[in-house]
């Protein structure tokens, strides 16, 4: 079987990273980039023996070079879909538009509701009773790119922004796997805002 070229870009903790990487037997994780040294995604490239490679914002002058840099790994690579988990930088239009419905990412809400940094936090402010996570093509917006899969989970009463992310956590290392499988096999097909998932 031909595996679908995955690369996936990170700047933290990398659990996301390591549930794509055990869970999707139709791709392969060709590449991590991280623009962070000190990501712990890194220990988990290692662990998997995955390339890994750095690309340090600070050492750019600009967004173009530091983003020309990833797109030279990239292509390096062959990379057929680019997955963000937990990158915590947002790509211009002009990276968006060079991979058009080939990225994807995962937030930790319902969205449209509560985009942006901290959405557990801004849940749990907000009083709702339900919150989750949503995979979703990138476009040039602020998690506002067509949806692909949604998990839902309940708010307790007595939750606060750690117990609350542990519960969505474990649905994003369900869904996320799940939405890079379907991809894999060219079963999602994005119409305006809606992505439908044909079936097989
Ligand atoms: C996750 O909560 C994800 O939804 C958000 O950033 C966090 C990344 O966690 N985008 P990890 O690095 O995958 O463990």
């Amino acid at each position: 079987m031909n595996k679908l070229k995955v690369g996936v870009l990170a700047s933290g903790r990398g659990s996301n990273f390591k549930a794509i990487v055990q869970k999707v037997d139709n791709a392969r994780v060709e590449v991590l980039i991280v623009d962070n040294p000190d990501a712990r995604a890194i220990a988990i490239a290692k662990e998997f023996d995955i390339p890994c490679k750095v690309v340090d914002r600070k050492k750019f002058d600009d967004k173009f070079s530091f983003e020309r840099e990833i797109i030279n790994i990239l292509e390096l690579y062959k990379v057929e879909l680019i997955a963000l988990a937990g990158f915590m930088r947002i790509l211009s239009s002009n990276f968006v538009e060079r991979f058009k419905w080939k990225i994807m990412n995962i937030h930790p809400s319902l969205l449209p509701s509560f985009p942006g940094l901290n959405a557990q936090k801004q849940a749990l402010d907000y009083g709702v009773k339900v919150s989750g996570c949503t995979v979703h093509f990138v476009d040039a917006g602020t998690d506002t790119g067509p949806i692909i899969l949604q998990s839902v989970v309940p708010v307790l009463d007595d939750d606060d922004p750690e117990t609350l992310s542990a519960r969505i956590l474990e649905e994003e290392h369900k869904i996320y796997p799940f939405a890079i499988t379907l991809f894999a096999q060219n079963r999602l097909i994005v119409d305006g805002r809606k992505v439908r998932i044909k079936d097989v």
